[in-house]
Formats: structure tokens, C-alpha cells, sequence
């Protein structure tokens, strides 16, 4: 497939999705939905891939949905055509995606960071949901995944107010995982990346679906899933060499079986 709205590229095991609309600050329009879903969704099915990094520019990660898009649309349109609905795919994705984000990630910005699997800021990033101030609100999850990222209190005064949040308050609040200097960014994220990549890929994917779990069901079920797939893992080759490899004091060799 040739992409038009992102560039897409393989970085040894990792798959790099770089969102590319500079002239409007990388605003996700349909086509960007299409495109970026249907790369993460190549990079799923391809055995050489262990993880993704979804990035935008220094200046913008992504400044929101597309308001031109947006702004002339009707209620039956949006309601028929469930718009937003193919970002779902996105959160279908079974390897591990970094956000790596620099400068504006606002409104569909912000929430497509958070369906990642975890965001990696640079220190020029700022977070917001700034929808009320254009008489809407969030569409693409900000209300329900920043109420669980940064809590109650937070999340009605980022999507009430419409400000921003800039980096350090967004890892003080639990929104992203990391904070690094702009120009360390993507290096940062590749060395995350990398590393996740090495590792065996079922448990790697266990735990993202276990971590996932946290937030769809209760403590009981989820410690109950958490026990049922961890003793599932010892139908694994990857979890003898991993164990084996640390009693011999040697590095691990996973096969991804
Ligand atoms: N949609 C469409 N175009 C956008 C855009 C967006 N979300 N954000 C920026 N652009 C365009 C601008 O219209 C402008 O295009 P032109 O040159 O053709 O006029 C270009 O990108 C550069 O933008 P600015 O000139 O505004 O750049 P700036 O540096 O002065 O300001 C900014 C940067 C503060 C991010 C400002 O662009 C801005 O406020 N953008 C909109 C942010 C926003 O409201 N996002 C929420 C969108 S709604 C949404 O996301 C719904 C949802 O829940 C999914």
C-alpha cells in the first residue's frame, strides 16, 4: 500500500509510523485514520516486527481531528458514518505501540497518544482536549482514557477549560511515561522500542493484553485473568530459555514460540 498523510518504514524490528501533514500540523482526517490503522495493522501481521512507534513533527505530534473535515457535517452524516469509529482498529493492534510525541498533541492528537500503548514526551509537548472551545467535546475517547490516565479532577479541567498541559505536568499526572529533550526523542522511543522488540513476543503481547485488562474489568477478574495467562505461559519454549538463560547467566535467546 502507498501512504500519502504518513511515512512508514521498518527500523530493524520495529515498525515507525510517521504521521506527515506539516501544513496542517498533522490534523487526523479520514485518510490519516485509514492509513496510520492500516500500517499498524501490516506491521501486526509482519513476523519480523516487534513493536511500532507512532510520531509526528517536532512541532505537532498532531493538533486534532480535522475541524475543516468536521465542520460542515450533519448529524445523520456523523451518526451514520460513525465517525471516528475506524480508530477503533487501532486499539485492535496486538504488539506494542510507543506514542512518541513532541509539541502540539490537542484534542485527537492527545487521544490518539493515549490509545497507544504508553507516550514518550519530549520536553516541547503539550497535551490538551480543547474541543469545548470549539462547542464540542471529545470523540475519539479523551473523556473516558484521560479521566483514567490523570483522574477525575484533572481530566474535567483539561476538557472543561480547553488548556493545555505541558510535559512535565502530563508525568507528574501520570498521562506519559517518560519526559527526554526534544532532539533525544525518537532515539529515546527507538531504544524502547528496540529493547520491547528483543524480548519474546507472546509474553510481550500477554502483557499488554493483561495491563489492558486493568482497565476493562474488575480487580477480581482481572487478577484472575493476570493468574490463568501467566500459568499459560509455561506452554512456552521462550519462558525455558528465558528462566535458563538467567540460571546459566547468559543472554536470552527467545523464539517467539
Ligand atoms: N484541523 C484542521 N486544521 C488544523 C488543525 C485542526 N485540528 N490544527 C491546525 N490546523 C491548521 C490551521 O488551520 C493552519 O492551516 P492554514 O495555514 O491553512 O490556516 C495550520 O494548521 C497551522 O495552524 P496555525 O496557524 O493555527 O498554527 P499556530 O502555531 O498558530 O497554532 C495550534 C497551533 C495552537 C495547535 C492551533 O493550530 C490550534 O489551536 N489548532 C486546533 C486545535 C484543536 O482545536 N484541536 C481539536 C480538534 S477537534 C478534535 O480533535 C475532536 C476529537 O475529539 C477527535
Amino acid at each position: 500500500m502507498t501512504y500519502e498523510s504518513i511515512l512508514v518504514e521498518t527500523r530493524g524490528k520495529v515498525g515507525l509510523i510517521t504521521l506527515n501533514r506539516p501544513k496542517a500540523l498533522n490534523a487526523l482526517n479520514s485518510q490519516v485514520m485509514a492509513e496510520v490503522v492500516a500500517a499498524a495493522q501490516a506491521f501486526d501481521a509482519d513476523a519480523n516486527i516487534g513493536c511500532m512507534v507512532i510520531t509526528g513533527s517536532e512541532k505537532a505530534f498532531a493538533a486534532g481531528a480535522d475541524i475543516k473535515e468536521m465542520q460542515a457535517k450533519a448529524y445523520a452524516e456523523m451518526y451514520l458514518e460513525d465517525f471516528f469509529v475506524g480508530w477503533e482498529g487501532l486499539t485492535r493492534i496486538r504488539k506494542p505501540i510507543i506514542a512518541a510525541v513532541a509539541g502540539y498533541a490537542l484534542g485527537g492528537g492527545c487521544e490518539l497518544a493515549m490509545m497507544c500503548d504508553f507516550i514518550i514526551a519530549a520536553e516541547n509537548a503539550k497535551f490538551g482536549q480543547p474541543e469545548i472551545t470549539l462547542g464540542v467535546m471529545p470523540g475519539m475517547g479523551g473523556s473516558q482514557r484521560l479521566t483514567r490516565f490523570v483522574g477525575k479532577s484533572k481530566a474535567m479541567d483539561m476538557c472543561l477549560t480547553g488548556r493545555m498541559m505541558d510535559a512535565a505536568e502530563a508525568e507528574r499526572s501520570g498521562l506519559v511515561s517518560r519526559v527526554v529533550p526534544l532532539e533525544q526523542l525518537l532515539d529515546e522511543t527507538m531504544k524502547a522500542a528496540d529493547k520491547i522488540a528483543a524480548l519474546s513476543l507472546p509474553a510481550v503481547i500477554m502483557n499488554k493484553e493483561s495491563v489492558n485488562r486493568a482497565y476493562e474489568t474488575t480487580l477480581a477478574e482481572g487478577l484472575r485473568f493476570e493468574r490463568r495467562v501467566f500459568h499459560s505461559m509455561f506452554a512456552f519454549e521462550d519462558q525455558k530459555e528465558g528462566m535458563a538463560a538467567f540460571v546459566e547467566k547468559r543472554p536470552a535467546n527467545f523464539r517467539n514460540r
